[in-house]
């Protein structure tokens, strides 16, 4: 049976390389929608929970794993074998970039090189990681010919990238757009049949190098647009102006605007790494991408400005930053989430210790918090999250929101603790904040006015 009548009756047989924020969610995906799912990862433990039927992804629900588990319509492996048994190869495993901020690769390579000895006849591949424009056709099939098959001709290769935003409650498969570009016209066509039975939309771009530009395209949208606001943010300090009252305003004109928003940084797997991938592959071509480059330049230097921001609002009390007590709240990149990877308030806490701050934090989404990692940052310093008490806060000398996790009760927050910073306007509702709320991107707090 041919690949397009298996699409076309759901009988193809789906592999998801790589099971982490992106493979988990696509995998138990395809296999809500009828089709038989095996999930590849070179890491056991997460192949063990799902084979026990447990997710360790927030937005993918462990019953829903559990139900789809026992009936067989999701298994998992870490046994590369099992790629001779599938019909169509979803890879998605990271992108990151290396000390020197160059693409690393070796995840994927690792993955083509995996699957090559294994291709089959008539196999869809579809690389879905971020990764600049040329990845599929300069890195991925050549390795995957190394199997003596002919892509185009005898298996078919697909970029498409992933969108998924996690914590969105609003935006999912159903209503998200899948952009999809094949090596050729029937490559494209297959990828779009398979993909069409779990998104609402595909959208078909010519080349793959298209469909991976389209994807930072989105990020470096972001990117440029945050620094932006960070930007203004700091000259809002200066010039006594309330950058989130402006970014409100703004916001109520219904066209030609898009609300962003300051904060301590960016964080995650996407927004400081990937417009590197292309600034990476820009020199190739004998070309500075200058916004990107600026856009990164102003979004690292958030963290520092906050360590700025908590010495001064200390001073002004007649403190010292070295030996002041401070407590963090959220150090996952974003709101609601459990993702803390590259996340600002890893840079923000290492230059708290590195001043002699002691530093605690608290985060009901991350348990366990690592910083000090990196090149400039040797000693590693391993934080558990401590219980958020009236204690905590009051013994606190500072507390700084860095992800404003809706969960928090602001108005207790401050009501407790001596003094609050606040780098993403998480108490905006709080009465009376101006006497101890220090924010980013807002005049210094005049108590009593
Ligand atoms: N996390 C997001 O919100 C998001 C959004 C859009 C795009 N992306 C992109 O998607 C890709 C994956 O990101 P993620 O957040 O899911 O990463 P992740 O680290 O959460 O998951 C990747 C998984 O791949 C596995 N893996 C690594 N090498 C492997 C190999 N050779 N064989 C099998 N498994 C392997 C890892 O063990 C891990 O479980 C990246 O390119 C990222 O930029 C991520």
């Amino acid at each position: 049976m041919n690949l397009q009548t298996k699409i076309d009756d759901r009988t193809v047989r789906v592999c998801v390389l790589g099971l982490g924020y992106v493979g988990l969610p696509l995998a138990v995906g395809f296999a809500r929608v009828g089709f038989t799912v095996v999930g590849l990862d070179v890491d056991e433990r997460k192949v063990m929970a799902l084979q026990q039927g447990k997710s360790y992804i927030q937005d993918v629900e462990s019953d829903d794993v559990a139900a789809l588990v026992q009936n067989g319509a999701l298994k998992a492996t870490s046994d590369y074998d099992v790629l001779r048994q599938v019909d169509a190869v979803f890879i998605c495993v990271p992108t990151p970039f290396d000390a020197m901020k160059a693409p690393d690769l070796s995840f994927i390579i690792s993955a083509a090189e995996g699957i090559a000895p294994r291709l089959q006849v008539g196999q869809l591949i579809v690389l879905q990681s971020t990764t600049y424009p040329g990845t599929t056709e300069e890195v991925v099939l050549p390795i995957l010919e190394r199997s003596g098959l002919k892509a185009g001709q005898d298996f078919h290769l697909a970029f498409s990238p992933e969108r998924i935003n996690p914590g969105d409650k609003k935006y999912g498969v159903h209503n998200t757009p899948k952009v999809v570009g094949g090596l050729t016209p029937r490559c494209t066509e297959l990828a779009c049949a398979l993909l069409s039975h779990l998104f609402g939309q595909v959208h078909v771009v010519s080349t793959p190098r298209a469909a991976e530009m389209t994807k930072l395209l989105e990020n470096i949208f972001r990117s440029v647009n945050i620094a932006l606001v960070n930007e203004l943010a700091l000259l809002s300090e200066r010039m006594g102006i309330d950058f989130w009252e402006v970014a409100a305003a703004a916001a109520t004109k219904p066209f030609g605007f898009m609300p962003f928003y300051p904060g301590p940084g960016v964080g995650g797997h996407c927004i400081p790494v990937d417009p590197y991938y292309l600034s990476w592959k820009a020199r190739e071509y004998d070309f500075y991408t200058k916004f990107i480059e600026l856009a990164a330049e102003v979004n690292q230097d958030m963290p520092y400005h906050v360590v700025e921001k908590v010495a001064a609002a200390l001073s002004d009390q007649g403190q010292a930053l070295r030996g002041a007590r401070v407590l963090v709240l959220g150090v996952a990149f974003k709101r609601d989430i459990d993702d803390a990877r590259n996340s600002p308030a890893g840079r923000i806490i290492e230059l708290l210790l590195e001043r002699g701050a002691e530093v605690q934090y608290n985060d009901p989404y991350v348990p366990r918090y690592r910083v000090g990692r990196d090149v400039f940052w040797r000693e590693e310093h391993v934080l558990e999250s401590v219980p958020l008490t009236a204690e905590t806060l009051t013994t606190s000398d500072v507390v700084i929101i860095i992800a404003g996790h809706t969960v928090y009760d602001y108005d207790w927050v401050v009501a407790q603790a001596p003094l609050v910073v606040d780098t993403v306007n998480a108490t905006r509702a709080v009465a009376g904040r101006d006497d101890k709320v220090v924010r980013i991107g807002a005049p210094l707090p005049r108590p009593g006015r």
